[in-house]
């Protein structure tokens, strides 16, 4: 093959004059269905699950996908088949679940803000584990259950309170932010919850970070939870599983500072290690993996619609935009921006920016490109928290995706209208 991988996202590869998602030419799918658009290679995700399929060899474990990193219903149809279970947040992410034939006694549901109709909803779906995040909600949990008699399973998601040295809006295991009961009050907290009605205890939870490129937060974070496991079951109330959240990292090959994050396996290897030597290597495990089962699987094609040459920079305005890949707008992200086909010319420093009307809409910055108007990028490692996150600012139709199979592609949802974007909407009655 003369195919060569790009770096940091080994299922799209350079082919003299275009990019190919496993066999199949990006241009082709430009070609066919526009842009901006996302394509993402199911081979990719499912090599991505692998990994973590094998650092569980043996173990008893469920891999509990993190839908909110890409919920697109075939994306979950891909996990589904391949035997997970979701983490999901909202009764929304449940509805898709079923939708996309998953199973809801696989399912975790995690978030800080469970309304009771969402958990009404959950219960009479029959999920695997309520992740409650506060004395609070148990207390609701607790009531609602009650009243339908019935008994919803629970796990706390503890705060360890460590560092898991992230952007900070994507750091969520230290004391100062919203998530999860503080390790202080983790005990009380169980000894509470075993006494309410409507409650069966079944495990203990908690989730540090997302984007998280070092073994030792994680190392730190499974030490508090198990030395919370021993005080919980010495005050008698039996554990039946431990979730360690997800939060491992990706390569987004950034160009400085890249930190490259441990493979799936070798983490698992890690912290399977500590769990055998204190004892817990054959308890049930889950995990909420979300990033690093689909973020490099994705890629969004955008057309170079104009280059503006500036005094102090030089914009290249591209058909996608903040609504459709969010993360550098909202935590200045970096995404490698490639061309599809390689000009000979000499490149250009470029701010790759969006049709969207604030100074906050760019795609990259300061990057080297030789392209002309009507050129095809693709921005690299899209496929985590960014369609998952697009909106329809400036009524702009969300972009259309594509799932590549080998050398075969399905259309998994079709780019939104004008029309789509009115349709909840009515008008008032007309002023004489
Ligand atoms: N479990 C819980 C309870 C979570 O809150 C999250 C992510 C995950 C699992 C999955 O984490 P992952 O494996 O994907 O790191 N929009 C941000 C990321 C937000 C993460 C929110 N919670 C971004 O684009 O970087």
């Amino acid at each position: 093959m003369t195919n060569s991988p790009l770096a940091g996202s080994p299922f799209v590869a350079r082919q003299s004059k275009d990019l190919l998602i496993e066999q199949v030419p990006l241009s082709t799918l430009t070609t066919t269905y526009g842009t901006p658009l996302f394509v993402y290679s199911k081979a990719a995700m499912l090599s991505a699950l692998a990994a973590y399929q094998r650092g569980f060899a043996g173990r008893n474990a469920r891999i509990c996908y993190a839908m909110k990193a890409n919920s697109s219903l075939a994306v979950l149809q891909v996990f589904a088949q391949a035997g997970c279970g979701f983490d999901i947040v909202s009764g929304g992410e449940l509805a898709r679940v079923i939708a996309a034939g998953g199973d809801p006694g696989k399912v975790i549901f995690s978030g800080v803000g469970k309304t009771r109709a969402e958990m009404q909803q959950a219960l009479r779906a029959g999920i695997a584990c309520f992740n409650v995040e506060s004395e609070a909600e148990l207390e609701v949990l607790s009531e609602v259950a009650h009243a339908l008699e019935m008994r919803a399973p629970v796990s706390i998601r503890v705060n360890p309170n460590v560092d898991a040295k992230t952007h900070p809006y994507i750091s969520t295991g230290l004391k100062d932010n919203k998530f999860g009961v503080a390790h202080e009050r983790a005990l009380q907290t169980y000894q509470r919850a075993a006494q309410l009605h409507g409650l069966e205890v079944v495990g203990i939870d908690c989730h540090i970070g997302s984007q998280i490129t070092d073994v030792s937060p994680y190392l730190d974070a499974m030490d508090r939870v198990l030395d919370l496991v021993d005080a919980i079951e010495r005050s008698g109330i039996t554990l039946k599983h431990i979730d360690f959240g997800g939060g491992l990292g990706i390569d987004y090959n950034m160009p400085v500072d890249n930190e490259l994050p441990p493979s799936a396996d070798d983490l698992w290897r890690a912290l399977l290690a500590k769990l055998d030597a204190r004892g817990y290597g054959q308890r049930q495990l889950m995990i909420e993996p979300g990033r690093s089962l689909v973020g490099n699987a994705g890629v969004c094609l955008t057309t170079v619609e104009y280059l503006k040459p500036g005094e102090l920079k030089n914009f290249c305005i591209v058909d996608a935009a903040m609504n459709d890949v969010p993360r550098p707008a909202m935590y200045e992200a970096f995404h490698q921006i490639t061309p599809l086909a390689l000009r000979d010319t000499e490149s250009v420093v470029y701010d790759v920016v969006g049709p969207v009307c604030e100074s906050g809409d760019w795609l990259g910055r300061d990057r080297s490109l030789a392209v002309e108007a009507g050129d095809v990028l693709a921005i690299l490692s899209t496929g985590a928290y960014c369609m998952a996150m697009a909106s329809n600012y400036n009524t702009r139709g969300r972009a259309a995706e594509v799932l590549v199979d080998g050398n075969k592609w399905h259309l998994i949802r079709r780019r939104e209208t004008a029309q789509d974007l009115m349709a909840c909407e009515s008008l008032i009655p007309n002023t004489p």
